[in-house]
């Protein structure tokens, strides 16, 4: 069994930022669930499913092969042989991957591959149900969260710094509605696991947040 770190949270906390400076800093492999529903959710785009068509989602699961790849330490998240990264953080393909992900099988087909990454290696894994469904022995947890203001200001200067044009006020309410169909979903809902530490950024640098969570991780 390898060291396991699990962070969970919600949209926008920053678990990735952090997740991976903790990896480079311990040395870990950073695994993104994230991406692995977002890879699905770009395959269910592609053959034109609708999120509520719950039968044609489980049937395209079957013929859908999501793999992870580091290349110059750069993960490329591959979707049938095919490079789909740069289409990961499209807003349709994460409103289609909080939808699908409340789905058993969606969630099954992707179980399996998170947990046997974790057996071998020493990981840091970040989502929504890792210290409490994926990894439940996890040598650490931490539930990062922030406000929904912080979150959402966070994000609209992401995008504005990408020339991405957006509105606040829409990214707010589109990060409040995947909060709460997150958490409450039937299956594995976002949730803090009763031993993780939470760890709240709204007023924390993102190096204060990591030094944190390294040293959680002694
Ligand atoms: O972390 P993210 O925004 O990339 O995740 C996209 C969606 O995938 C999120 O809204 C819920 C789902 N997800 C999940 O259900 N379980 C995980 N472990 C990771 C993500």
């Amino acid at each position: 069994m390898g060291y396991n770190v699990a962070i969970d949270g919600p949209a926008g906390a920053g678990k990735s930022t952090i997740a991976k400076l903790v990896a480079k800093e311990k040395g870990f492999i950073y695994v993104d669930t994230g991406a692995m529903y977002r890879g699905l959710a770009i395959h269910f785009l592609n053959q034109g499913i609708q999120a509520d068509e719950t039968e044609k989602v489980i049937k395209a699961c079957q013929d859908a092969e999501v793999t992870i790849r580091y290349e110059n330490g750069i993960q490329q998240v591959y979707l049938n042989g095919a490079n789909i990264t740069s289409r990961l953080r499209d807003e349709e393909v994460g409103n289609m991957a909080s939808m699908t992900s409340a789905i058993p099988e969606v969630r099954a087909k992707l179980l399996e591959l998170q947990q046997n990454l974790a057996r071998t290696q020493n990981v840091i894994m970040d989502g929504r149900d890792i210290g409490t469904c994926v990894l439940p022995n996890a040598d650490v947890k931490i539930f990062l969260t922030a406000s929904v203001e912080t979150r959402a200001k966070r994000r609209y200067e992401e995008l504005m710094a990408k020339g991405v044009p957006c509105n606040l006020d829409e990214i707010e309410s589109d990060i409040r509605e995947r909060d709460y169909r997150d958490m409450t979903r039937e299956i594995a809902p976002l949730k803090q696991a009763e031993d993780a530490v939470k760890v709240d950024s709204s007023y924390m640098t993102i190096p204060e947040v990591v030094d944190k969570i390294v040293e959680l991780c002694r």
